[in-house]
């Protein structure tokens, strides 16, 4: 074991500053070493002595700039290598909201793993993931790299994503170290515009945006990055509430704290910092051990502990925290960690990574609609292929990291693979239907190429959808519909009378109202990654039976937004779901219900709930009910269905949600096999988090939901009386 102290105390005040900045990898020229450069400051000083860098990897490239770095340092403290490793390193899997969809940690776990394993032969030591933000508007891009709009289900994750990145023991060669973001509410950006600012009650953070980053927090995760957003009027990054009250004295977190990306520099145009020495000394305070980027930590120098506002020892504590993660990485004796060239070749994109990427798909994938059972297809059907997706490998979204669209498999490459006898249409591979941000007001090619490549065949399979850049960071959107051209597309074959199967590429829940009414079939495939082509055609051939279920609320249109299950009552909520009465909450033109719900998601086949069996309709704080339903599978494919079940609170101290998740379980049926499936009830999931006095449990009536989605009506009522 090293002594950190002791490194410590031969440290200069510069030195320690550097340690807490982090630097940008490479000149914009893309030349490396030491290219540590940035547009506000360029200083060969700081490049030499920068605790860490952002952005760069490659064996080669990692290990000829750390010996460099260490050949220049006196102290002989490694660097390390940080970057966004989001879903896959090289083997690119489904972006995180449509993981999400599987509703299953263990394949999340999984991904993770896959992704540290590619990552670390790659020099990298710590991703700046899971994004824990909960969102509940899709006009914000980054929904793309949430997990959703519930708390329950997104603290499963990001516990799981901790699990798979960190296993164990980060010193292990397959592992990285992994940093929760962004702490915390980045995801309720006002409008969805993206680094909008936040307004979020203490009763909301603690129950809906807080439990996933303290999930995280307890799974063990090395760092934590502070949002860009200003939450309710006090920037993230200078949040002494947030840093120290929440995260270190009542969570007892004791690893590291990183900024966002030039986040402190940002306290400025936000008008909380008068200049870049005051946001500096504002963020130290807060407990940001880390500055991404910009550099106003080091450049203030000896101007920061001036005014007697930053003791030594603070800047001590956050020096000390980063040296401890070096030395926990293992770095101090092996500063190459497990960067090796020939393992790069061994692991990136390797069979088994590829062949866990195409059944991430198939369990990603998200059936919303299957009438005259339009899917699955045969091989014996002739299949037109059309749209902009057809044969397009832009199957990442804009975290791709290493991945490369050329080594993704399009639609096309898939369905043909799997043996489907597929035409494809001539303006689908080179015309202006191809996604592209500037999308044309008219259609340059022809649709008659379109409609007679249709006309000649059994069925037709529809690409359409969003080019990546649409969403993920500052890809915010007023309008979330699919681009005008490829609707008037669909208006056109669905003149011709025959099964449309739409499938969906996007980053978000798009409306998809319209191509709802049009087609036979709708499959919502987000980001599918590189082995997209292949995992969807599983799914189109029932190889893989669809599971995917909902994590995010569709909305009919973007005036319901934000739109979210979990939502509180109002005094005059709407008496029928579908309603639009007058002095009740809600809009005179469309329902308050959204096209699809949280949870929601068909297979081949069909399930029919019982009635819910309650063991008992009282409990007291120490008792446990079971809540029980019969699921039979009433078609003809077998199929996995994921059992949900949901409580509310009738009433409390604070209006309680219409319906909390608060656990599911997924079941796989043959054709007329039922199964009867038990969910245990504590006094524990009755709580909830009341400001100021912590975690409760209210005495009273609830009401328990057991169904196939968060629209559920299926439900029993029970008592919780006091001891
Ligand atoms: C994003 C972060 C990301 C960081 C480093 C920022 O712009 O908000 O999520 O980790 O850049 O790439």
């Amino acid at each position: 074991m090293r002594n950190i102290h002791a490194i410590l105390e031969q440290m200069s005040l510069s030195e320690k500053l550097a340690q807490m900045t982090q630097l940008w990898g490479e000149f914009p020229d893309g030349s490396p070493l030491m290219g540590l450069h940035y547009d506000f400051h360029s200083n060969r000083q700081l490049a030499e002595s920068a605790g860490s860098i952002l952005g760069f990897s490659g064996a080669q490239r990692t290990m000829e700039v750390q010996r460099e770095y260490l050949a220049c340092s006196d102290k002989k403290i490694p660097l390390m290598f940080m970057t966004d490793v989001i879903h896959g390193y090289r083997t690119i899997f489904p972006s995180p909201l449509a993981l999400s969809c599987s509703w299953s940690p263990e394949l999340v776990e999984e991904t993770a793993a896959v992704a540290a394993k590619e990552a670390s032969v790659s020099g990298l030591h710590v991703t700046f993931s899971p994004m824990a933000d909960l969102v509940r508007d899709s006009r914000w891009g980054r929904v793309i790299e949430s997990t959703g709009e519930d708390p329950f289900l997104n603290s499963l994750y990001t516990a799981a994503f901790v699990r798979g990145y960190q296993g164990n023991d980060i010193s292990e060669s397959d592992r990285l170290a992994c940093c929760v973001k962004h702490f915390v509410g980045y995801g309720a950006a006002e409008g969805g515009r993206d680094y909008n600012t936040t307004q979020i009650s203490e009763y909301q953070l603690r129950n809906f945006y807080l439990p996933p980053f303290q999930s995280a927090v307890n799974a063990g995760c090395k760092m934590v990055m502070a949002g860009f957003n200003s939450l309710n009027g006090i920037p993230c990054t200078a949040n002494q509430w947030l840093f120290q009250d929440i995260l270190r004295n009542e969570w007892h977190y004791n690893g590291l704290v990183i900024t966002d990306c030039t986040a402190v520099y940002e306290l400025v145009p936000h008008g909380y910092s008068i200049d870049n020495t005051e946001a500096a000394r504002s963020s130290i305070k807060a407990g940001m051990d880390i500055e991404m980027v910009s550099t106003t930590f080091y450049d203030a120098k000896e101007e920061l502990i001036r005014d007697g506002s930053i003791s030594m020892e603070l800047i001590d504590q956050a020096v000390e925290r980063i040296l401890n993660l070096k030395e926990e990485l293992g770095l101090f004796d092996n500063p190459y960690k497990n960067a090796d060239p020939e393992l790069e070749k061994k692991y990136h994109l390797c069979k088994e990574h590829r062949e866990a990427a195409r059944r991430a798909v198939s369990q990603s994938v998200v059936l919303l609609k299957n009438e005259q059972e339009s899917l699955p297809l045969k091989t014996s059907e002739r299949i037109a292929l059309i749209g902009p997706y057809s044969d397009n490998n832009r199957l990442l979204d804009i975290w791709k990291c290493e991945g490369k669209e050329e080594e993704c498999n399009t639609l096309l490459k898939g369905m043909r693979d799997g043996g489907i006898d597929v035409l494809v249409s001539p303006p689908c591979t080179n015309c202006n239907l191809t996604c592209q941000a500037e999308v044309p007001d008219s259609l340059n090619c022809e649709y008659e190429a379109a409609i007679a490549t249709a006309g000649s065949c059994d069925k037709i399979v529809l690409a359409l959808g969003e080019p990546p850049e649409w969403s993920g960071e500052s890809g915010s959107r007023a309008y979330i519909t699919l681009p005008d051209i490829q609707l008037r597309l669909l208006d056109e074959l669905h003149k011709l009378n025959k099964p449309i199967i739409t499938v969906i590429f996007s980053g978000r829940p798009l409306e998809l109202e319209q191509a709802a009414q049009k087609s036979q079939a709708l499959l919502q495939v987000w980001f599918p990654g590189t082995e997209g082509g292949n995992g969807i055609t599983d799914v189109l051939l029932a190889k893989s039976l669809p599971q995917g279920r909902l994590t995010m609320s569709f909305p009919r249109t973007v005036g319901q937004l934000p739109l979210y299950y979990n939502t509180l009552p109002t005094g005059r909520p709407q008496q029928t779901p579908e309603g639009c009465e007058r002095f009740r909450t809600g809009y005179i033109d469309t329902p308050n219900t959204p096209l699809y719900p949280f949870g929601y998601g068909l297979t081949y086949t069909t399930f029919q709930y019982s009635d819910i069996t309650l063991s008992r309709h009282s409990l007291n704080m120490s008792d446990v009910i079971h809540a029980s339903v019969t699921v039979i599978n009433t078609g003809k494919y077998s199929g996995c269905e994921t059992v949900q079940m949901y409580i509310r609170d009738i009433a409390g101290s604070y209006c309680r949600p219409v319906k909390m998740l608060k656990s599911f379980r997924k079941i796989d049926l043959q054709p007329q096999e039922s199964a009867l499936v038990s969910f245990t009830i504590t006094s524990d999931d009755l709580a909830y988090e009341i400001p100021g006095k912590g975690l409760l449990t209210e005495p009273g009536e609830f009401h328990v939901f057991i169904g196939p989605d968060s629209s559920t009506q299926n439900m029993a009522a029970f008592i919780l009386t006091v001891d």
